[in-house]
């Protein structure tokens, strides 16, 4: 039997005045890498966002663990920090490789013992040990999306929400991040949502997909049924040519 570790529910989202995300429902299988893919505007990051509870939906519901969560639910500090995300272009505070790979654990005020060893932990799965006393802007964009994802992980998560990670990067440095997401996965059993516009990406790493234009789904399934069998002409368009007007 399979269980839903975090999901949407047809949810609405407004900005500017306008929808960016209408009728939208969407489950992360406990355990599965799950792909959204989808056009430019389409509603990706948003949708990203709203189940990390970083944006109040105007509609709907987000259910983590089998609960209703929203960034305003009494306990909804904790339900986050059993969430990481990573983005397209990392963020580097100005300071040492250690320093940002600790934040997380800092916020959480973990002692130091604690936060070395899982430090520590994070720069082995990453292969990048003996960076930590680097400054952190001086890294190459593969070595910075590196230390992102050991940021992300340090704090040990139940889920990883990931905005494009590999999108500034060449292809060594891509199969580098998407090695490290399956192992991830795999090894440690954090569930990943994935934005990507990488439709190799999404067949090479999802177990499930879903493809979003105009603020709504379009179509969601396994990977296999979104990638080979495609229900609806838009998914095939998108598929075929990459564009979606
Ligand atoms: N603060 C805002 N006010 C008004 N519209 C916004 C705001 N933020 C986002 N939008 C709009 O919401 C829509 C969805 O944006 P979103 O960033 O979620 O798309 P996306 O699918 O992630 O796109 P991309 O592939 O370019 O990253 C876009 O049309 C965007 O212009
Ligand atoms: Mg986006």
């Amino acid at each position: 039997m399979t269980e839903d570790i975090l999901s949407a529910v047809e949810v609405r989202l407004n900005k500017g005045g306008v929808a960016v995300l209408e009728d939208v429902s969407f489950s992360l299988v406990a355990g599965h890498i799950h792909a959204i893919i989808g056009p430019n505007g389409a509603g990706k990051t948003s949708l990203l966002r709203l189940i990390g509870l970083l944006d109040r939906l105007d509609q709907g519901q987000v259910i983590f663990g089998g609960r209703a969560v929203s960034p305003d639910c009494p306990d909804s500090l904790a339900v986050r920090r059993q969430m990481a995300m990573i983005h397209q272009s990392p963020m580097m505070f100005n300071s040492s490789v250690y320093h940002n790979v600790s934040i997380g654990l800092k916020f959480r005020r973990t002692p130091r013992a604690e936060m070395d060893r899982k430090v520590n932990r994070a720069f082995d799965f990453v292969s990048l040990s003996g960076f930590g006393p680097r400054a952190a802007r001086t890294l190459s964009g593969g070595e910075a999306q590196r230390v992102a994802l050991a940021r992300a992980i340090a704090v040990e998560p139940l889920v990883l929400l990931a905005d494009e990670p590999t999108a500034n990067l060449d292809p060594r440095n891509t199969l580098v991040i998407e090695d490290l997401i399956r192992r991830l996965n795999r090894e440690r059993q954090v569930s990943v949502v994935m934005v990507t516009h990488d439709l190799g990406q999404a067949e090479r790493l999802a177990h499930e997909v879903t493809f979003i234009a105009h603020g709504r789904v379009v179509e969601t399934g396994s990977t296999d049924q979104v990638m080979n069998f495609p229900r609806h002409d838009l998914t095939r368009t998108f598929l075929n040519r990459g564009l979606v007007l």
